[in-house]
């Protein structure tokens, strides 16, 4: 319907919305994607600019991806019955990609964007909260144990995809399909990433430096 086609551009602006490179050139005039990985995500704002501007990305970007996420409200209103609440983690699933793939190739910032796992967290939150404390779970421990954010995410994503399926046994097709893209989607994403842990050239996080520039 017209509702969900506005809502999929909706959660795409909002996806989009590139708060790396807003926040770097806003508060210190430069571009994040010159520094660091040149990813423009909450992880190498930490690395390049330290917390004060890496923890605001990381919120608002998680931020980003649950409102899209959400906005399955407004398309579910029109869909009555037992289909309800099948139809409504379709449509959710489908607006949180859709913010991902925003934040992937943002309109505001040339397409050129993070690897959309703030985002994809977002929309974890409001799809299934357990699943999303395991991530949470899953992310630390792995970040504890080896120092690879990298690591950490993919780690984070395959939880997700992994513990609504077998775990949480979400009887969803949808959750399965889209669950397997968000894998993929992953791997892509962090293709770089996984040649340098396999070189042994990534990058660790140091918790007690705050700024490399
Ligand atoms: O969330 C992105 C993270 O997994 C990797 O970021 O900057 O280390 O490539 P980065």
């Amino acid at each position: 319907s017209v509702y969900s086609i506005g809502a999929l551009i909706i959660a795409y602006l909002f996806g989009s919305i590139p708060t790396a490179v807003w926040i770097g050139q806003a508060f210190y005039g430069i571009d994040v994607r010159e520094y660091g990985s040149g990813n423009a995500g909450a992880t190498n704002t930490f690395r390049v600019l330290g917390k004060k501007a890496g923890i605001p990305v990381m919120l608002i970007d998680i931020f980003k991806g649950w409102t899209a996420t959400n906005l399955a409200f407004f398309i579910g209103l029109s869909v009555t019955g037992p289909e309800h609440s099948v139809q409504y983690v379709n449509y959710q699933l489908a607006l949180g990609i859709v913010a991902v793939m925003g934040h992937l190739f943002p309109i505001f910032a040339g397409f050129r964007g993070g690897k959309g796992i703030a985002t994809l967290f977002g929309m974890i939150l409001a799809v299934h909260f357990p699943a999303a404390l395991l991530c949470v779970l899953v992310f630390v421990i792995v970040l504890l144990l080896t120092k690879y954010v990298s690591l950490s995410s993919i780690s984070a994503g395959f939880t997700f995809t992994f513990s609504v399926i077998f775990i949480y046994q979400v009887s969803v097709r949808a959750i399965v399909i889209y669950g397997m893209a968000i894998c993929i989607l992953i791997l892509v994403t962090h293709q770089k990433n996984i040649e340098r842990l396999l070189r042994g050239k990534e990058s660790k996080v140091n918790l007690f430096k705050k700024k490399q520039i």
